[in-house]
């Protein structure tokens, strides 16, 4: 198939092709929905392990057309196919898994699809002589012993094999930037994603009982949980309860563009932050949600959870001063976005799986 042939689905002049390993995801839809707005053509590649096709709909109900294709990013010959049906210049990678506790029951899993979608990705983009990739890393890579904020400087460390794939991800990038000049990657360390599309089309959805903080106050909200357990009120922190960076998920899908428009100018390995820059309890969080949407949150006080940091949140400046991008939304929207997702598509989707 030669070039001219090739399908592009951009509308802006000058914007590019990108593809979205694990685009049909949480974080990958939401910044979908950003690239199309800003003119980008985006081609999505999930294998749908944690997500639906469906999602590639809604994608297009919030924001225009793109391509989509049930992809493993680990399988260099499919992601070839795709290289060689539209002209890719740039790839942002959110192709992997997530899970901290599961990571530990099976690491080998995650070392498995982690480190292959990656190492896949890379081979394939070499291939085709695509040399900008972004890439979803985590604040969990600041380890448990820093001191706050947390800069892009700071030691590296992991309490559990779903943030040691990151750091090796990371350090693999490291390595190909060194041995290949023009070879672009742009690490975004990402800290607590939270929140939902205001459309209500695109949010989070968790398989079985949530394990992170938003989706099981929404859960509790909604009713198909009985109470949020607090792990722990006796961190040295304002009020004994945990503090986070808690972005919304909108924020961070912006700063992808941003990250992408710098690596046009750009050549070599850049790390950012992607938070706000502020922490907020966890007591803070239950109280900003109940206010924000007149809903009871009952909870109650247990024990710490292990591998838990008291306290997490980003130096945002060298993203401020050099990608020139910053998180605009406060923890009101984050939490009254988050509960008309869970409301609306989300509790349909449950049903839908409950009636399966
Ligand atoms: P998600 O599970 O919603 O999205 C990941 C997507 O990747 C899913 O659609 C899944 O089906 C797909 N996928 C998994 N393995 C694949 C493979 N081998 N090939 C193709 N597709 C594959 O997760 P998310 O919250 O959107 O996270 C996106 C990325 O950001 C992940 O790499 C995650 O580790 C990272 N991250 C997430 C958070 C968070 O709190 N959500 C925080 C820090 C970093
Ligand atoms: C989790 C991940 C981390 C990832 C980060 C960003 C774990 C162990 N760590 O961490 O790798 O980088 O998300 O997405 O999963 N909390 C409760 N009750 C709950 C759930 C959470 O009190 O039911 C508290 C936690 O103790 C913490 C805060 O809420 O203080 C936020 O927890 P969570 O949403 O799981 O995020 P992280 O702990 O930052």
């Amino acid at each position: 198939m030669n070039i001219l042939a090739k399908q592009s689905f951009r509308k802006g002049n000058g914007a590019m092709d990108i593809l979205l390993t694990g685009g049909a995801g949480y974080i990958g839809s939401h910044t979908a929905v950003e690239l199309i707005n800003e003119g980008y053509g985006v081609i999505v590649a999930d294998n749908y392990s944690n997500s639906s096709p469906e999602v590639i709909k809604r994608i297009e109900g919030a924001a225009g057309r793109l391509a989509a294709y049930d992809v493993d990013a680990g399988n260099e010959e499919r992601l070839q196919q795709v290289f060689l049906k539209h002209q890719i210049d740039a790839v942002v990678h959110f192709a992997g898994y997530k899970a901290v506790g599961e990571s530990v029951q099976q690491p080998l899993k995650y070392y498995e699809n982690n480190l292959r979608a990656l190492i896949a990705t890379l081979k394939v983009m070499k291939d085709f002589r695509a040399n900008t990739i972004i890439f979803s890393s985590s604040a969990t890579v600041y380890g448990t012993s820093q001191a706050v904020p947390f800069d892009e400087g700071m030691d590296t460390g992991c309490t559990n094999p779903y943030g040691w794939t990151k750091l090796i991800c990371e350090q693999i990038l490291r390595d190909v930037a060194k041995a290949e000049e023009e070879f672009t990657p742009v690490i975004l360390r990402y800290f607590n994603p939270v929140g939902a599309h205001e459309s209500g089309l695109l949010g989070e959805n968790p398989k079985g009982i949530p394990n992170n903080l938003m989706p099981y106050i929404q859960q509790v909200a909604s009713g198909k949980l009985e109470k949020l357990s607090i792990f722990g009120n006796d961190y040295d922190t304002k009020d004994g309860t945990g503090i986070r960076d808690y972005i919304h998920v909108v924020d961070l899908a912006k700063g992808h563009v941003k990250a992408l428009q710098y690596a046009q100018e750009h050549r070599g390995m850049e790390v950012f932050n992607l938070g706000t820059g502020k922490g907020y309890s966890v007591m803070e969080v239950v109280e900003a949600f109940e206010q924000a949407n007149g809903v009871k949150i009952p909870y109650q006080i247990t024990a710490r959870r292990k591998g838990d940091v008291a306290e997490s949140y980003a130096d945002v400046s060298k993203a401020r001063n050099v990608l020139g991008w910053e998180a605009e939304k406060t923890l009101e929207q984050m939490c009254r976005d988050a509960w008309r997702w869970e409301n609306g598509v989300r509790s349909r989707l449950e049903n839908e799986q409950f009636a399966i």
